[in-house]
C-alpha cells in the first residue's frame, strides 16, 4: 500500500470504529464484531490504532490467555497494534505510522475477509487514515445529548440537525 494507492480495490472488507467522544464503546463494539464475524466463519484481522490505551489489544490478549487457561479452542483474530510515533518531527511520525499501518494492511487484506480497526477517541493522523479506508464506518453513541453534541447540533425547537456554528480564530 502506498499513500497514493490507499483506496485501491482489496479483498478484505474494512470495518472502522470511530468517535472522537471517549468512552463511547468503540473498543467494546470492535471486539464483539470481530468475534461475531469469526463465529460466522469469516477470516478476521484486527488492528488497534489506540496504542496509548490498547483496550482492543488487551481484550484479544485476555481472550487468548483465557482460552489457554481453560483449554478452550476460542477464535482469535490475526491482530496488530500500531504504535503511535512520538518523535519531534510530525512528518516523520506520520510516515512511520503510515508504514506500520500499511504493513498490517498488506499482510492481511488478501488473506482475510474482514479487517476490524479500532481508533482512538482523538483526532490523529492514523484515525483519519483509517476513516478514509473504511468500507463500513461504525460510530457508537451513548444515549446522551452531551455525546451527540460531539457529532452534531440539534435545533432545540425542531430537533433538526443544524450546521455547526463557525468558530472564530
Ligand atoms: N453496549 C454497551 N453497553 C454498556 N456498556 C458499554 C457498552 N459498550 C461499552 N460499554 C462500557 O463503556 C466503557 C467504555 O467502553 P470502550 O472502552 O469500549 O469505549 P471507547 O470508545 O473505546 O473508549 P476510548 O475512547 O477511551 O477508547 C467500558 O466500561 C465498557 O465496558
Ligand atoms: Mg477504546
Amino acid at each position: 500500500m502506498s499513500r497514493e494507492s490507499s483506496v485501491r480495490p482489496r479483498s478484505a472488507h474494512v470495518v472502522v470504529l470511530g468517535n472522537e467522544k471517549g468512552g463511547s464503546g468503540k473498543s467494546t463494539v470492535a471486539m464483539h464484531i470481530a468475534i461475531a464475524l469469526m463465529k460466522a466463519g469469516q477470516r478476521v484481522a484486527t488492528i488497534d490504532l489506540d496504542s496509548r490505551q490498547k483496550s482492543f489489544t488487551h481484550y484479544i490478549e485476555n481472550r487468548r490467555a483465557w482460552a489457554k487457561h481453560a483449554k478452550l479452542d476460542l477464535e482469535i483474530p490475526t491482530h496488530y497494534c500500531i504504535e503511535r510515533a512520538e518523535g519531534a518531527n510530525v512528518a516523520d511520525n506520520e510516515a512511520a505510522e503510515f508504514n506500520d499501518f500499511a504493513c498490517a494492511i498488506d499482510a492481511t487484506e488478501q488473506s482475510h475477509d474482514f479487517i476490524v480497526i479500532d481508533t482512538p477517541g482523538a483526532d490523529t493522523y492514523m484515525m483519519r487514515l483509517a476513516h478514509s479506508m473504511s468500507d463500513t464506518l461504525i460510530t457508537p453513541l451513548n444515549d446522551s445529548f452531551v455525546d451527540f453534541d460531539v457529532l452534531g447540533t440539534v435545533d432545540p425547537a425542531t430537533f433538526e440537525v443544524v450546521p455547526l456554528p463557525e468558530t472564530g480564530g
